[in-house]
């Protein structure tokens, strides 16, 4: 993609799932999501469901759901053809500020031990590992539990 581009953050909408899971299914080939979750994600994350546009192209989404305080990443990705561009930091960057602003303490989520880019991705926004849950995957891969805080503004 090229340098300086653009990305627009919206609150995701059910005429974005159908988009949102065709980036679920090019992110996750092993065990995406089905509609059934997206429509319950999409019910339980309310305000924190967001999509990222690029020229008013879904290129990703980050699901968030807030729960008395601590929030939980359950789930974000951009589809393969717009990584590395931003788009995820800008996503996750939105959330954290709006997380903050409502009054979250810590966010939490929980990755592939295997997934090396995702969790330096984490990393560089503060996350630190608190946690591992072995065959926590359908694979038998672990889990990683990482954490942050979220006292004052979001720092990257
Ligand atoms: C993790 C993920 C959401 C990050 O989204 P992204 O838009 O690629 O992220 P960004 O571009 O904001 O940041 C990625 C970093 O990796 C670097 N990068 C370079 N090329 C890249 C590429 N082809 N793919 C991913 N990252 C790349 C970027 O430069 C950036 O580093 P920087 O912040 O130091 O500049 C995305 O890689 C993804 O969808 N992965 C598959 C799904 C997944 O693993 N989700 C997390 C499960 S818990």
């Amino acid at each position: 993609m090229e340098p300086n581009v653009v990305f627009e953050i919206a609150r995701c909408q059910p005429r974005h799932l159908r988009r949102v899971l065709q980036i679920e299914r090019a992110s996750f080939p092993g065990e995406p999501y089905t509609r059934d979750i997206f429509r319950e994600l999409w019910c339980e994350c309310g305000e924190f469901f967001f999509v990222v546009k690029v020229r008013r192209r879904i290129a990703g989404y980050i699901a968030t759901r807030l729960r008395e305080g601590n929030a939980e990443v359950i789930s974000i990705a951009v589809d393969p053809a717009y990584r590395g561009a931003g788009a995820g930091a800008a996503m996750l960057e939105h959330t954290l500020e709006r997380l903050a602003a409502a009054g979250a303490r810590s966010v939490e989520l929980m990755v592939r031990e295997d997934n090396e880019a995702a969790i330096r991705f984490y990393r560089r926004f503060g996350f630190r590992r608190i946690g591992r849950c072995a065959a926590y995957y359908g694979d038998g891969e672990a889990g990683v539990r990482m954490r942050r805080t979220l006292d004052g503004p979001p720092k990257r």
